[in-house]
Order: structure tokens, then sequence, then C-alpha cells
């Protein structure tokens, strides 16, 4: 199958499907943010990853709602200037699901989801407890691109939380497919 798009076209539904299930599996981050109200938010996104490590620099792509308004995510990390990326395991499959569903900026996704946290070392908004990894980041460039716009976020992570197994291992780290599909990683292939 073959679909040519050298300019533009209407087919908005078909080019999504393919970005969603082409581009497979991603990593997720489940980010905490705070509000400048104080309530810490946690969301997940997909369109995530590692641009350079010199300086450690992380993007993920932030969309609008269908109102065109900013998700808490972008609107707290514009505010505030900081986030945490937390990496998702299987144990927290299903609480980092919830956490994407809408819930409005007062309520917190962590006493609805019943989420722990902790304090983070360089950055205001938390960590999720028992995640095993997180990165705190501080806001390095905030880019608007695309057509609706959506917010291209570049953070540079000032801390690294892990668990030292994960330099050896990724089993159990979990990634998203298209639709509604995850996957989580139990076969690695090391190769020279
Ligand atoms: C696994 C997963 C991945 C997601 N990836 C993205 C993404 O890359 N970009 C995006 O804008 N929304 C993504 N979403 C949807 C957001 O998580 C959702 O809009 C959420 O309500 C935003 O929350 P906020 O308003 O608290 O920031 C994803 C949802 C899930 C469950």
């Amino acid at each position: 199958m073959e679909f040519l798009i050298p300019d533009q076209t209407e087919d908005k539904k078909l080019i999504a499907q393919l970005m969603f299930n082409l581009i497979v599996p991603r990593p997720i981050a489940w980010i905490s943010t705070v509000s400048s109200e104080g309530v810490v938010n946690i969301a997940p996104f997909s369109f995530y990853n590692g641009i350079t490590s010199k300086p450690p620099l992380i993007m993920v792509s932030v969309g609008r709602r269908r109102d065109g308004s900013r998700k808490d995510t972008s609107r707290n990390i514009l505010q505030t200037g900081e986030f945490v990326v937390n990496l998702v395991t299987e144990e927290f499959l299903k609480p980092m699901v919830e956490s994407g569903k809408d819930f409005p900026p007062e309520e917190s996704e962590v006493d609805v989801l019943n989420l722990q946290t902790e304090p983070s070392k360089l950055v205001k908004p938390p960590r999720v407890k028992g995640v095993k990894a997180a990165l705190e980041c501080k806001l390095y460039r905030l880019i608007e691109i695309g057509d609706t716009p959506m917010d291209l976020i570049i953070g540079r992570v000032v801390a690294f939380h892990y668990d030292p197994k994960l330099l050896e291992t990724s089993k159990g780290m979990v990634g998203r497919l298209g639709g509604k599909r995850y996957t989580v990683v139990d076969n690695e292939i090391e190769l020279l």
C-alpha cells in the first residue's frame, strides 16, 4: 500500500492513523507539572523522545484541546518552566492511561487516581512514587508548530532518578502502539 502526499491533502484521518500506527512503539512521557495555584497535574504523552545528550534535551509534542485551548500540561510548563517525565512500567499502565482522560485543571489526577508522589530535587513538580525512572526537566524551548498549532516542548534534563538495573535491561517498560494498544518490553536482543 502506498499513500503519497506531496503537498496538502484532505485525508487528515488516514494521515493521523498512519502516524499513530507506523511510528511504533513510542516511549511514553508521563509528565507531572504544577499549576500556578499549586495543583499537581499528571498526563501521558507518546509523541516523545530524546534529542541530544549534550546537553540532555528531550522533546514532547502537546496538542491542543478541541476548543483550541492549551492542555494543562502545556499551560503549567509555560507558567512555571518546569516538569518531570516519569517512565512507565507495566505496574503503572492502568493509572497512566486513566490520567490521560480529561480532568478539570482544579482537580488533581494524583488525588483521583490515588497516586503517591515524592518531591523532586531541582524542580517543583513532584515525581510519581515508585516509578523506575524520572527525569526532572526545565523548559528549554517551546515551539508552536503545525496547523492547530500544537506545542513542541523541549526540556533540558537537570536530574535523572533511576533504578540502576535499567542500564542493563528495559524489561517491563511500556510503549504506545496504534489505537488503544500498548506493548511491554519482554524480549531483548543484544547484537555486537
Ligand atoms: C498513552 C497516551 C499517549 C498520549 N500522547 C499524547 C501526545 O503525544 N500528545 C498529546 O497532545 N496528547 C497525548 N495524549 C492525550 C493526553 O494525555 C490528554 O489529552 C490529557 O488529558 C492531557 O492532560 P492535561 O490537560 O492534564 O495536560 C496521550 C494519551 C495517552 C493515554
